[in-house]
C-alpha cells in the first residue's frame, strides 16, 4: 500500500459520509459525531502506532483501518436511527460488508484487503477471537485501543455538555440515573469487561466504560489514557460512594501496574 491509496480512501470516505447527511439538525448531530470520531480515531491510531514503532506500511494500513472502522455506523443509522447494535445490526460486520460490496479496497493487494476487512469486522467484538495471524492481531489490537481512546472522549464530552447539545444516540437510550447495578461491581473488581447486555442505567454504562481499560493492549494507549485524565473525568460524573471510589482506585492501580511493567 502507498500514500496515494490512503489519499484515495480519505476522499472516498468524505463522499460516503456526504451521502448520509440528514436535514434534521438533531439527527445530523448523530452523523457528525461518527465523522468526528473517525478523524480522532485516525489520530489516535497514528499516535499509538508511532509509540509502538510500527513500520511505514503498517502505519498506512492502521490509518486505513481507523478511517473505515465505523463506516457501518452510517448505513446503520440511516436504516435504524440508532447506534445500538443489539436492536439493529452489528456495525463492524456491516462496515466490512460495505467495503467488500463497494470494492473500496480494490487497489490493494489481497492480503492487505483481508487484514483491513477483518479489523473492521472485529473492531467491536466483545473479545478478540483466537486468530493466529500475528499481523492481523496487532492491527486489530491497535484499532480497538484507538477506538476506545476516542469513545472515552465522546462520552466525557457528552456528560459534560448541556442537554440541548447532546448527540442523543450516545447514551444508548439508557435512563440518566445516578443509581448503578451492584452486580457489576464484583466483575470490575475481578478485572472483567462488562457486557452491554448488563446495562440498566447511564451510571452502569460509565462503569462499563471504566471496565474497557482492562481491554487496552499497548503501553502507549495507557499513557494516552493517563495524559487525557479519562479515568478521573469519568469518575467525576459517577456518584461518589465508597464503593465507586474503591472501583476507581482499583482501575487506576491496574493502569499503574501496566505502566510499570510496560
Ligand atoms: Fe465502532
Amino acid at each position: 500500500m502507498i500514500g496515494s491509496d490512503l489519499q484515495f480512501f480519505k476522499g472516498w470516505f468524505a463522499e460516503f459520509c456526504k451521502a448520509f447527511h440528514l436535514d434534521n439538525e438533531k439527527e445530523q448531530r448523530n452523523i457528525t459525531l461518527k465523522e468526528t470520531h473517525t478523524l480522532h480515531v485516525c489520530g489516535n491510531i497514528l499516535a499509538v502506532g508511532r509509540g509502538e514503532s510500527l513500520g511505514p506500511n503498517e502505519m498506512l494500513l492502521a490509518e486505513t483501518i481507523a478511517l473505515f472502522h465505523d463506516i457501518g455506523r452510517f448505513p446503520q443509522y440511516a436504516q435504524y436511527r440508532t447506534y445500538k447494535d443489539s436492536i439493529s445490526v452489528n456495525h463492524g460486520l456491516l462496515g466490512a460488508n460495505t467495503l467488500v460490496e463497494k470494492k473500496v479496497l480494490a487497489c490493494l493487494a489481497d492480503r492487505e484487503q483481508d487484514i483491513i476487512i477483518d479489523a473492521v469486522k472485529f473492531h467491536n467484538a466483545f473479545a478478540i477471537a483466537d486468530v493466529v495471524d500475528t499481523d492481523k492481531i496487532r492491527l486489530l489490537k491497535l484499532i480497538r485501543d484507538a477506538d476506545k481512546l476516542d469513545i472515552w472522549r465522546v462520552f466525557i464530552e457528552f456528560y459534560e455538555s448541556p442537554d440541548e447539545e447532546k448527540p442523543e444516540a450516545v447514551g444508548l437510550g439508557l435512563p440518566d440515573s445516578a443509581s448503578y447495578s451492584e452486580e457489576i461491581l464484583p466483575l470490575i473488581r475481578s478485572r472483567q469487561i462488562i457486557s452491554l447486555a448488563r446495562l440498566k442505567t447511564l451510571s452502569d454504562f460509565k462503569l462499563l466504560q471504566l471496565s474497557w481499560i482492562f481491554d487496552l493492549n499497548f503501553t502507549t494507549s495507557f499513557m494516552l489514557l493517563i495524559e487525557r485524565d479519562y479515568i478521573n473525568r469519568i469518575a467525576a460524573t459517577l456518584p461518589q460512594t465508597d464503593e465507586i471510589l474503591d472501583i476507581v482506585a482499583r482501575v487506576s492501580a491496574y493502569v499503574g501496574e501496566k505502566l510499570d511493567n510496560g
